[in-house]
Order: C-alpha cells, then sequence, then structure tokens
C-alpha cells in the first residue's frame, strides 16, 4: 500500500499548472458514447478514475487510447457493441452512473449495476431515474443490475427535486438524441456541466442553458465525434490554493480559472490569505495569522463540498473557532478524527463541524478515507511540525494527477513510497 511521508514546515512558492477536471472529463467520456465517430478529449487527465473509465468504455467496444504524449485521449465508439457495464469496474467508479443516458440513447439498451445495492427509485440516483424515465426510458431490476431500455425517446419537461449535478448531466446527455425539446429545471449549475455542454454542443447536439438553473435541449438525430479541450480542475485550483494558504506560501496558477473558485476565494481572503486574480490566472499569498471564518457547503455557486475537507485543516490552525456546514452529503466529515491525531480540536455533531484553531499541527500517522478527506490530510501534513505519514492515498490517485510531484515542485517535501 502506497503512502505519502511529508516532512512539514516548508512554505510553497512558485507556478504550478493544473490538470484538466476529474468531474468533467469523466461524464464526456461518458457522453463520447453516443458519437458515431471518434473523439479526442485534450487536458484529460490521468487519474485512476479516468483509466478505470477507460476499461469500461473499451467493455463496451470502444477504443480508447492515450495519444498526444499522453495528454489527449482518443476514443473511437463508432463500433460499439455491448451495452452491459463491467459490475465490478462499475463499483470502482461512481460516474459510471453516466453510461445510463448515452448507452440507452445510441443503443436504447443499458444495464448497469447499483453502487450500494439499494432500491430503484430511492437515494441517491433517483433523480437520474425520475429525469430519464420522463424521456422514456422503462427501468427494472435484475439481479441486483438496473436494466435501462429506450425503444422510443422523447423530450420532456422534467424538474428535479433538487439541483443534482449527475443527474443534470445525465438527462442532457440522453435528451442529446431524444427527439422534441426537453427543458431540465431545477438544473445544477456547476462549470462541469457548461463544459459537457461545449463537448456535446460540438458533437452536433443542440443545447443552451447550462450553468443556469434551466437547460433547453432540442434533440437532433444523431452526434459524430469531435476535438474537445478538458477544463482545468477547480477542486485542484482549490486544494493548491489552501496549500499556499496553509504554508503561508506564494503559487501562481497560471490557468485557473478565477470565476470556477469565487466561493474558495471569498473565504480564503476572509482567513486572511491574499488572493490576486491576474489577466491569466490567480496568485495566492498566505499569511501567518489565519483568522477563523464560517463556512457552509452548498452547490455551485456555494461553497463546494469538495473543498470542505481541505478548507477544515486550514481552519485547524486559524486563531480562533470556526464552523463548517455541510449541507451537501451527510457523512463528509471522516478526515475530523484523523486531524484529531495531528493535534487539531474538531467536534462533530451531525451536519455540523466546530474547529477551535491550534496553534500548530504535529506529525502523525494517519488515514486517508476517501479523495478530499486524503488531500485534507495531505495539506494538514504541509503544515505540520515533524513527519506525517498520510496511508489510503489510492483515494487521492483518484482525483489528482500526481499530486505529490507538483507539491515537491513547489518546495514541499513530499514522498510517495510504494
Ligand atoms: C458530483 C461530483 C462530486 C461532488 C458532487 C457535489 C462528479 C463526478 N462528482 O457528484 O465530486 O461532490 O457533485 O458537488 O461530478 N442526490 C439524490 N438523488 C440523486 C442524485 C443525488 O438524493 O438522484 C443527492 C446526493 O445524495 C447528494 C446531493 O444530492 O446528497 C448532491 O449530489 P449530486 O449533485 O448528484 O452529486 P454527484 O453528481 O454524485
Amino acid at each position: 500500500m502506497s503512502e505519502f511521508i511529508i516532512t512539514g514546515g516548508s512554505r510553497l512558492e512558485g507556478d504550478i499548472t493544473v490538470s484538466g477536471g476529474k468531474n468533467a472529463v469523466l461524464p464526456i467520456m461518458a457522453a463520447s458514447v453516443m458519437a458515431r465517430t471518434p473523439c479526442v478529449l485534450h487536458n484529460a487527465p490521468d487519474l485512476v478514475d479516468v483509466r478505470v473509465m477507460s476499461e469500461i468504455l473499451r467493455g463496451l467496444g470502444a477504443v480508447v487510447e492515450r495519444v498526444n504524449s499522453g495528454r489527449s485521449l482518443y476514443i473511437d465508439p463508432s463500433d460499439l457493441s455491448n451495452t452491459v457495464v463491467d459490475e465490478a469496474l462499475m463499483r470502482q467508479v461512481r460516474s459510471s452512473i453516466f453510461l445510463i443516458g448515452p448507452l440507452v440513447a445510441r443503443m436504447g439498451k443499458a444495464t448497469v449495476s447499483y453502487p450500494g445495492g439499494c432500491d430503484i427509485g430511492q437515494r441517491p440516483i433517483d433523480q437520474h431515474l425520475k429525469g430519464l424515465a420522463a424521456l422514456g426510458v422503462a427501468f427494472e431490476e435484475a439481479h441486483g443490475n438496473i436494466v435501462a431500455q429506450a425503444p422510443k425517446l422523447q423530450g420532456a419537461d422534467i424538474h428535479l427535486d433538487i439541483p443534482s449535478v449527475g443527474a443534470t448531466e445525465n438527462i442532457m446527455m440522453c435528451a442529446s438524441l431524444a427527439p422534441g425539446v426537453t427543458v431540465i429545471r431545477n438544473a445544477a449549475k456547476e462549470p462541469e456541466i457548461v463544459d459537457l455542454q461545449g463537448f456535446l454542443n460540438s458533437m452536433g447536439a443542440r443545447i443552451r442553458g447550462a450553468g443556469t438553473d434551466v437547460i433547453r435541449v432540442e434533440g437532433v438525430e444523431s452526434l459524430q465525434g469531435c476535438e474537445h479541450t478538458v477544463m482545468p480542475d477547480r477542486i485542484e485550483v482549490g486544494t493548491l490554493m489552501v496549500a499556499a494558504a496553509i504554508t503561508a506560501g506564494d503559487i501562481y496558477i497560471p490557468n485557473a480559472v478565477a470565476e470556477h473558485v469565487q466561493a474558495v476565494t471569498s473565504k480564503l481572503r476572509e482567513v486572511g490569505t491574499s488572493v490576486t486574480v491576474l489577466h491569466r490566472g490567480i496568485r495566492v499569498i498566505g499569511s501567518h495569522r489565519r483568522r477563523p471564518t464560517d463556512v457552509k457547503t452548498l452547490p455551485y455557486p456555494g461553497f463546494p463540498t469538495d473543498m470542505q475537507p481541505q478548507m477544515m485543516a486550514l481552519l485547524s490552525i486559524a486563531e480562533g473557532t470556526s464552523v463548517i456546514s455541510e449541507t451537501v452529503f451527510e457523512s463528509r466529515f471522516k478526515q475530523a478524527e484523523e486531524l484529531g491525531r495531528m493535534g487539531a480540536q474538531i467536534r462533530t455533531e451531525g451536519r455540523t463541524a466546530i474547529i477551535k484553531g491550534v496553534p500548530r499541527l504535529s506529525g502523525a500517522r494517519v488515514v486517508s478515507t476517501d479523495l478530499r478527506s486524503g488531500a485534507s490530510l495531505v495539506l494538514a501534513g504541509l503544515a505540520a511540525e515533524g513527519e506525517t505519514i498520510v496511508s489510503g492515498i489510492h483515494h487521492v490517485d483518484r482525483g489528482y494527477e500526481r499530486l505529490e510531484r507538483k507539491l515537491a515542485a513547489l518546495g514541499a517535501k513530499i514522498i510517495r513510497q510504494e
């Protein structure tokens, strides 16, 4: 099992470019199966989740290869033959649920397994199923799998109960090939949805409204392959911004899109970090004195739940008490106990965490239990006195492309031990 060994205390300095967005590339890869000709995705990050999704697409009959010295992904779905998503792979990457919409739209059928084995219609994919059902997809459960079939699709007016990112994307993809007009109301507004709209429209779809809470899709007869450049990863940007803040560093991210990280920027400024939006990119200068602040996670453009654990690491060394309210996911404070091993004083009660800032963290052996909690522990390790060993870093690799190399390039003392 790999682990990161971090010697804390180095100030991070320099320029660093972020990779393409994990949450952008995964739905785009799923959408690519609707094309009749090959697609090329530039700036496609080489993440474990992307490799698993590539394997899933190969299992469906697509040709998937890394091209352009590994920086781009070539996907040829023209000979798609299979509609059953491999169960073992499906359990490794939640985003495989995105394949239902595109597969039924292209092939009339899709069989996927249900992560966690809950009943159809219950959380957490009820909004996906409700939207796709409105487009004419029929679902049945067989041997723990969901079998989706749609001999004929039709556009529909769909009102989501909650602005689910994945459900909005799944419905948008399927609706692209559904005759007639689909309107998705109370849609999620995340930038990744705008990126997906750009990709689908380049394939020949007619979609507008992504980035607002009403998305309108005019169905077309077929979609063709295209070239697309995946947007920069805004959560990686946010994570590096916190890395500068927590080490009182000075970093510049030339390909950051400032608009995508406004909520994080605003909170970091409240903490006392200087964030300057330059003509291109963002410069972040951390201070040794950090003020406490309260954070509430919300759908975009609110503070992202995917940045909450990293923010918790920073607030654990603020001069005072901060409160974090997690409104998007139920149990997302797994990092709190591990941060506690490093000397942080955090009390969690349901969806609320109360963080009493301490002057310093101390290195410890900690375990990453999920992607963003892993990032939070790495950040804490950068600031802590002494050595921190973070195990379970396969979670970090799911969403960050060689995070340790990027941090080391900025001056962090971090190595990967296999
Ligand atoms: C996406 C992101 C994930 C991020 C999340 C929220 C990808 C690949 N992943 O996940 O990193 O943390 O958005 O910003 O883009 N829900 C339901 N029913 C549904 C769907 C969702 O109740 O049918 C609930 C979920 O349990 C959760 C909330 O809605 O409490 C938000 O989920 P959603 O926006 O769907 O997140 P994902 O698309 O899964």
